[in-house]
């Protein structure tokens, strides 16, 4: 017995060390929990694969086949040469909240199970929090359900390529693309959308082909044959300095807070040279969201539907025909008619609330045609443009043509998928026109133009708050001072003190955060970013649909209650308090810090308890031993304000009396 059990280890053993150096295939069309190396997270259960768990808090997981792959021919740098492999595999992505932020998973190749660095909870699990980056070699394919603006992301539901780093080398939205339908007069292919977050399975194919540095990646429901043509085809010998001579292959996912399931159902890969073996695609278990209780059609209603349909089929047929010709010019005259009711619609709002509404001509010439020179960055929504505009357009004075004035602005451009969504988000925002206050970022006014809207605000000269405590680059700028750091917190206090309570409705931000908050020509404190701030009659109970804001600033409540309120403002507030004293971001690299002290609330909030406080603050910057006392005044208030239970924070008129009392006498506290 004992014999045999050698044997087989040997056995095994002997495969094992064959396969690491050749032909690895393999098809997986469920799982075991013994077929993959599973780190963090990650498990196996009812035979597929979960990358993250849904209890915790944030999470990551990876799993990967156990043998690694060859990839880089260990023989000499110059004549390197890169191996082949095919891989297909079906995933199923399911959120609990449909509308809250999306994480995705990604196919990674990496010379290591673990990338030093990688945070849990963002990234797909494999970047640093700092960089964003890792040493590598890594190459991952990710399927990304959200859209993080600042990494150049399209959209919330796309696909990329990323080299060591989460800002993808090339992206596209997610979707295939099949053969026109029979009958249709065109012969191109037809591209065809896929929501990758609707749980519904989607089957990927990746195509490695090592000696021509190329990387196919093809994705379709699971159900339909390969689509013709992949979604991203990506050639590039740069790809040789991102692989190693062996590489684990796998996946990985993360999330924070909010429960996305990232399932793996089958996998199957091949370096053989032939293609990956055929997946089972047709009996696959499906995660569908909940359904909710639709009006369903009675009976005959569907048959009268159908016979006045097809009747109304046949009607239009005829009228296509007759109309054909002159189809072009009546198309034009209707889309001119919508935009003119656009317009129409505009004024109105533009009479009640709007301090302007601008010509599309005048922001574009403004921007110079929105050009690439002009782009300041990425805000919540969209894109932003510095412009210039004479002040008599911007301000509606009239000047004298000849010596005319000009000012500068900042253009926001959100865009919105749909009409009726843009112009409800429009009536809703409608009023941040008429909210005046000197710690909030002045609106110009406005203009829409199909689906998108365009704010223009006053121009902030000095950036933004996180670009002066986290200089970055080139800019080796000098961190920002206390007593400048001190004046701005009272600033932004007293903005958001005004949106909660100066107006008739109380206005949440939503979205507070140091990238959020803009420094004017003099240095001080204004809130920006109005984009996300929704009206709400005071003492009407806040119904929210949406989960807006940036990870690591919301309050620990909107996991379960995905409604924000003052009190979650207030959190926001709270961290971005703590993160002007420290110098950390609320989020910090686990590479740079202890593992249970990546969250910057909790890691303060340790200190607090071991009576080390003061060790929260920036080292980079000269108190003075007499700042000292205010310091932890203001870490405690800004503890206070990250209170767990929302009921116990602040209100923001507590906080205000307290800072400006803070820094009226800075000295005797
Ligand atoms: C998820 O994590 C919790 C707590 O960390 C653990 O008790 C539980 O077993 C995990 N669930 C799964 C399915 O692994
Ligand atoms: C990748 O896609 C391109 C473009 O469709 C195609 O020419 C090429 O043969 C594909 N490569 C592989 C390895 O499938």
């Amino acid at each position: 017995m004992p014999q045999f059990t050698l044997l087989a280890i040997f056995v095994s053993l002997l495969s094992l060390s064959l396969s690491s150096s050749s032909a690895v295939d393999f098809l997986f069309n469920s799982f075991n929990s013994s077929d993959l190396l599973l780190v963090g997270d990650a498990g196996i259960g009812s035979s597929i694969l979960r990358l993250t768990n849904s209890s915790n808090y944030d999470s990551f997981g990876r799993a990967f086949f156990p043998t690694r792959l060859p990839i880089l021919s260990s023989s000499s740098m110059p004549n390197s040469s890169l191996s082949s492999f095919s891989t297909s595999f079906v995933f199923s992505i399911l959120p609990d909240i449909p509308s809250s932020p999306g994480f995705g998973l990604a196919f990674v190749l990496s010379n290591t199970t673990s990338p030093p660095g990688a945070i849990s909870g963002q990234y797909f699990g494999l970047f640093s929090n700092d960089t964003h980056q890792v040493p590598g070699p890594l190459l991952a394919v990710e399927f990304d359900t959200g859209q993080n603006p600042e990494f150049n992301d399209p959209d919330g539901n796309h696909v990329g390529i990323d080299l060591n780093f989460i800002i993808s080398t090339v992206t596209h939205t997610a979707g295939y693309y099949r053969a026109p339908a029979n009958g249709s007069a065109s012969s191109e292919l037809e591209f065809v959308t896929i929501d990758m977050r609707s749980g519904k399975n989607v089957r990927a194919w990746i195509e490695f082909d090592g000696p021509r540095f190329q990387i196919n990646v093809t994705i379709a429901p699971a159900e339909e044959p390969k689509p013709p043509r992949p979604l991203i085809s990506y050639t590039d010998p740069v790809i040789a300095n991102y692989v190693s001579p062996e590489m684990f292959v796998g996946f990985s996912g993360s999330m924070v807070k909010w429960v996305e399931h990232q399932r793996i159902l089958d996998w199957s890969l091949s370096n053989t040279g032939s293609p990956a073996r055929e997946l089972n695609t047709s009996n696959l278990p499906l995660f569908l969201p909940p359904v909710t209780p639709s009006s369903s059609i009675p009976p005959i209603g569907l048959i009268v539907g159908v016979s006045c349909g097809s009747f109304a089929l046949l009607l239009l047929c005829f009228l296509g025909l007759y109309c054909y010709c002159r189809r072009k010019k009546r198309a034009k005259i209707l889309e001119e008619r919508r935009e003119e009711e656009d317009e129409e619609d505009g004024e109105e709002w533009e009479l009640k609330y709007w301090p302007r509404r601008f010509s599309y001509q005048d922001l574009s010439r403004a921007t110079d045609g929105f050009s690439r020179e002009r782009l300041l960055g990425f805000g919540g929504f969209g894109k932003v443009y510095r412009g210039v505009l004479p002040i008599s357009i911007s301000k509606g004075i009239e000047g004298n043509e000849n010596e005319e004035e000009e000012e500068e602005v900042a253009v926001k451009c959100v865009s919105h998928d749909s009409r009726q969504g843009l112009k409800e988000f429009m009536a809703e925002i409608s009023s941040m026109g008429r909210l005046q206050h000197r710690s909030l970022v002045p609106m110009r006014g406005w203009c829409r133009r199909n689906n998108e809207l365009m704010l223009v605000y006053e121009y902030m000269p000095n950036d933004s708050l996180n670009h002066w405590l986290f200089p970055s680059g080139d800019k080796a700028a000098k961190p920002m001072d206390w007593a400048t750091r001190r004046r701005v917190l009272s600033d932004v206090a007293e903005g958001l003190l005004y949106l909660h309570t100066g107006w008739e409705q109380v206005v949440l931000h939503r979205d507070i955060k140091t990238s959020n908050i803009l420094l004017d020509k003099e240095m001080r404190g204004r809130l920006g970013d109005f984009g996300l701030a929704k009206l709400y009659e005071r003492g009407a109970a806040p119904s929210s649909t949406r989960v807006v804001g940036t990870l690591g600033y919301l309050a620990p409540e909107l996991a379960v209650r995905a409604a924000t309120t003052a009190a979650s403002d207030v959190y926001s507030f709270g961290v971005v308090t703590l993160e002007v004293v420290s110098g950390r971001r609320p989020i910090e690299a686990a590479e740079t810090v202890e593992e249970e002290d990546w969250l910057l609330v909790e890691w303060v909030r340790g200190l607090y308890a071991e009576g080390r406080l003061i060790e929260a603050k920036d080292a980079r910057v000269e108190y003075g031993a007499e700042a000292e006392e205010e310091v932890e005044l203001i870490l405690k208030l800004g503890l206070a304000c990250c209170h767990p239970e929302p009921e116990r924070r602040p209100e923001m008129n507590e906080v205000v009396a307290l800072l400006v009392e803070a820094t009226r006498s800075p000295v005797n506290l």
